[in-house]
């Protein structure tokens, strides 16, 4: 079974290795090996330490997922385009495709399910939102003959470590961010994460899979946790909470409503000793009542793990004539902007 990987950052580098490391253990899993294709990257000359032939790589993404001999495509890469193009040239050629895209999703996400269903192929994402933590299969497959009413999560590691460190010892946001971005968790430019976008995304797409709905990033309200103070902190200490950026999506008849925002609660809460760059998904549904998701959120090795663990999922039905169920037909049900009456 043949792989073409579109990226190899962090999380890609990983997934090489991994798929290096365990290709014994994966080709029997599966049935039959997991082959690398070829590698599309930006600088294809770049000196790289990973265990394969400097062959592989490619500048040429397009070309690499229009190969014949591509089974599968594996796209590391983000944002909107060129990847749209890529997965649904991929998929109109039967090819099946495993994402990270979260961004993508969050936008498109119809489209995307839309094309896979038309061509009969997996879109399997559960990179996209909380790492290593499996949640969106358990939302797609396990509760679907439940009905989830909410999920309120708290999916941004770097937004929980700066508000961890700022109930911990007392400090500004700024002192927090710093500290964030000197130990790696926090981007040079940390917009997406502490104005709430990146959760935003993450929630659309969560919302979606648990609703059976299409939700849109731009669906979702959004505030992010810039004017969070030391003393919004202390305060909420004093009346025995602590302060989260979560995400919550609720259920309410035919109605959905999708929100980031910082919150306090109770230091009763499961999520409130979700601390550090942890993220966490407490889930509620009508038969299997409350379930807590926590584990690592982010870092390029627990994001390859919910990679390969796709890429066997995908291989496999592959194998068997199989696939993931299909997301394109959903519940009309209306989802409202949290700023409507
Ligand atoms: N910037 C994200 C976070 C990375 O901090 O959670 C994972 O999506």
């Amino acid at each position: 079974m043949k792989i073409a990987l579109l990226g190899c950052g962090n999380v890609g580098t990983e997934v090489v290795r991994l798929l290096h490391e365990q290709s014994a253990d994966l080709a029997a899993r599966i049935g039959e090996p997991l082959e690398l294709a070829g590698i599309a990257v930006r600088r294809p000359d770049k000196a790289r330490d990973l265990p394969v032939p400097r062959e592989l790589f490619t500048a040429d993404a397009l070309g690499l997922v229009n190969r014949p001999d591509v089974d599968i495509v594996v796209e590391l890469v983000g944002g909107i385009e060129p990847a749209r193009g890529w997965i649904t040239t991929a998929m109109a050629q039967g090819k099946s495709v495993v994402t990270g895209n979260k961004a993508l999703l969050a936008e498109d996400g119809g489209t995307l399910h839309d094309a896979a269903a038309a061509s009969g192929v997996d879109l399997y994402y559960e990179a996209a939102v909380a790492a290593a933590i499996p949640l969106l299969r358990p939302l797609r497959e396990s509760l679907h003959g439940d009905r989830i009413t909410k999920v309120t999560g708290i999916v941004n590691g770097t937004t929980n470590f700066i508000l961890s460190r700022m109930t911990e010892t007392g400090a500004g946001f700024s002192e927090a961010l710093s500290e964030a971005q000197d130990l790696g968790y926090a981007e040079a430019d940390p917009t997406a994460d502490i104005e709430g976008f990146d959760a935003a995304a993450k929630a659309a797409i969560l919302a979606g899979l648990a609703f059976h709905t299409r939700v849109t990033a731009s669906d979702v309200y959004r505030e992010g946790i810039t004017s969070v103070s030391a003393s919004d902190i202390a305060s909420a200490a004093q009346m025995g909470c602590v302060v989260k950026l979560l995400c919550i999506a609720s259920r309410d008849g035919d109605d959905v409503t999708v929100r980031v925002h910082p919150a306090m609660i109770p230091t009763s809460h499961p999520l409130a000793s979700v601390n550090g760059a942890y993220n966490a998904v407490f889930v509620e549904a009508e038969a299997a009542g409350r379930l807590m998701f926590y584990g690592a959120g982010a870092g390029g090795a627990p994001t390859a793990s919910a990679v390969l663990g796709d890429l066997v999922a995908v291989a496999r039905n592959r194998r068997s004539g199989a696939r993931a169920a299909s997301e394109s037909t959903y519940a009309d049900l209306s989802v409202r902007h949290m700023g409507e009456v």
